[in-house]
């Protein structure tokens, strides 16, 4: 399975360039994968209007779609919107024995986010009841701190469960967004091993140091995985080419 994984759109007034988000919707469709996750931040302030029209830009995507939202798309009651729009902020799908499990880590107008309880009881269910090979799961912010991305204010408060929860059960791939800036861990697991992918940002410019607008393309085939992470215009570059 191909899958491409964008984050961090940021539609809005100002910060956002749409030509990154066109060029990239561009360069996804003709990279044919099988399908796109995108972890959250659609939006730059939740506003009805911001999530509506990113709503009809992604209507541009060829392939079936995965969303979760981010701490900017809970501001201003905006997961009303979200769910109006995108469906539920919690979801399970499997697809040719990978399952995919889409959480809401953000909290109405917090930078900072959790699963909670319920959240984490949901995902332990999910993750424990498949019979599927492989198991993804989305959700917006980070459970292991990212390199230089200055001083650490916004894992997930409940980040330490979330990661035993994963370690236990096993999942083989967790797909986060957030800071904008890309990076990969990899941690033994039940599974073998399971890998934290952060996607930087499509289309913000609100850029670190010196990251680029970009998006990861992962392939999951054969007992391993390769992310290449994809600064859009230029070439891709192998991140991770692991087997599980
Ligand atoms: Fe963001
Ligand atoms: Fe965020």
């Amino acid at each position: 399975m191909k899958i491409s994984h964008i984050s961090d759109i940021h539609y809005g007034p100002a910060g956002f360039n749409a030509n990154m988000l066109s060029r990239c919707i561009d360069e996804v469709n003709a990279l044919n994968p099988d399908i796109t996750v995108i972890t959250g931040d659609l939006s730059m302030n939740g506003l009805k209007k911001e999530i509506e029209s990113v709503f009809e830009i992604l209507k541009e995507i060829d392939t079936e779609k995965f969303i979760v939202p981010g701490n900017h798309d809970a501001r201003n009651v905006g997961y009303l919107t979200f769910e109006r729009l995108f469906g539920s902020r919690y979801s399970e799908r499997v697809i040719d024995e990978i399952q995919i499990l889409c959480c809401d880590s953000s909290e109405p107008d917090l930078d900072t986010g959790q699963l909670g309880r319920e959240g984490q009881m949901w995902l332990k269910e999910k993750l424990e009841k498949t019979g599927a090979k492989y198991r993804i799961i989305a959700m917006h912010h980070h459970l292991i701190p990212v390199p230089l991305t200055g001083r650490e204010r916004s894992e997930l408060y409940d980040s330490g469960d979330v990661l035993k929860l994963i370690y236990d059960e096993g999942a083989n791939l967790v797909l986060n967004g957030h800071k904008h800036v890309p990076n990969n861990w990899v941690m033994e697991s039940s599974s073998g091993i399971t890998i934290f992918c952060t996607a930087g940002s499509v289309s913000s410019e609100k850029l670190k140091a010196d990251y680029l607008n970009c998006y990861n393309i992962i392939d999951l085939s054969c007992e391993r995985i390769k992310i290449e992470l994809k600064n859009i215009g230029k070439e891709g570059r192998v991140v991770v080419n692991r087997k599980f």
